[in-house]
């Protein structure tokens, strides 16, 4: 199927894919701008966290798995829920797959557009923010501005643990507070780019910590707007409740069953 065949069967589902628990706050806004489209949510937890691994074992990890994903779940369009997966190996899946791919990437573009000091945050994982990828979105769209890039990984491991009902560490959000308004132009920060889907899961606790002169700014929506229209005309019919894949079978999924089922998700698989 190319990008331009717009009648795929009405129960192939939309498949959002992340490492983890981050790719739900894609779900959600896929879900708020299309509650009709059949969804999966698949997540690598054999493979999580992406953020300190290689280039190579990562884009190796997500064209493998989308490949597979693609030809069991059979869905009419993948979206890759995850900066530090799409700024990798966005590339090499559309390559792979023939069916339309929707990447993450940090939204330094509207970032750039709302600051008014000129200085704008990123936080993200060790792999995303060194990559080539983001040098050239800030060369792109921040010219004459400052981007200050911080890895963040514990608020990756913070999120995972929210979501399975666990007390979120404030001190994890602080540090990364502080290391960036101890960075040059720091204390002028008026735009924080969350460039890991898991971190508008944390959104009340980013800033309750970053405060309200700080604001947030993810992909989120502006994913859910592109994945709209590229099934628009197409139609959607969930002949089964929609589903979660996971990658490994660890004793923490069944604490994940209250996040995922106040999404509609009540089945978990294991690939
Ligand atoms: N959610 C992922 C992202 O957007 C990364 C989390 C991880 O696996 O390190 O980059």
């Amino acid at each position: 199927m190319s990008d331009q065949d717009a009648s795929p069967d009405p129960d192939a589902p939309i498949l959002i894919f992340d490492s983890g628990v981050g790719g739900l706050s894609v779900l959600d806004a896929v879900r708020a701008l299309m509650p009709d489209a059949p969804l999966i949510y698949a997540a690598d937890t054999a493979g999580l966290p992406y953020g300190s691994k290689s280039e190579a074992e990562i884009a190796a990890r997500v064209a493998g798995l989308l490949g597979r994903m693609s030809e069991r779940f059979r869905p009419r369009l993948a979206c890759i829920a995850c900066n530090t997966a799409s700024t990798i190996a966005l590339g090499m899946v559309r390559e792979v797959l023939h069916i339309p791919i929707v990447g993450t990437v940090p939204a330094i573009k509207p970032a750039a557009a709302l600051t008014k000091t000129g200085t704008i945050g990123l936080i993200g994982t060790e792999a995303t923010i060194r990559q080539a990828y983001v040098d050239n979105l800030e060369a792109e769209f921040a010219q004459g501005k400052t981007l200050l890039r911080l890895a963040a990984p514990d608020l990756v491991a913070a999120a995972e643990a929210k979501l399975r009902g666990d007390p979120v560490d404030l001190g994890a959000i602080r540090k990364a507070a502080e290391d960036l308004t101890m960075m040059a132009s720091g204390n002028t920060i008026d735009v924080l780019v969350l460039a890991c889907t898991h971190f508008p899961l944390l959104s009340g606790e980013l800033r309750e910590v970053f405060g309200s002169e700080v604001e947030l700014v993810d992909g989120a929506a502006g994913i859910a707007r592109r994945i709209a229209q590229l099934t628009q005309g197409q139609s959607f019919a969930r002949s089964i409740p929609d589903r979660a894949v996971f990658t490994s079978a660890d004793a923490r999924l069944d604490a994940l069953r209250p996040a995922l089922g106040a999404r509609g998700i009540e089945d978990i698989l294991v690939l």
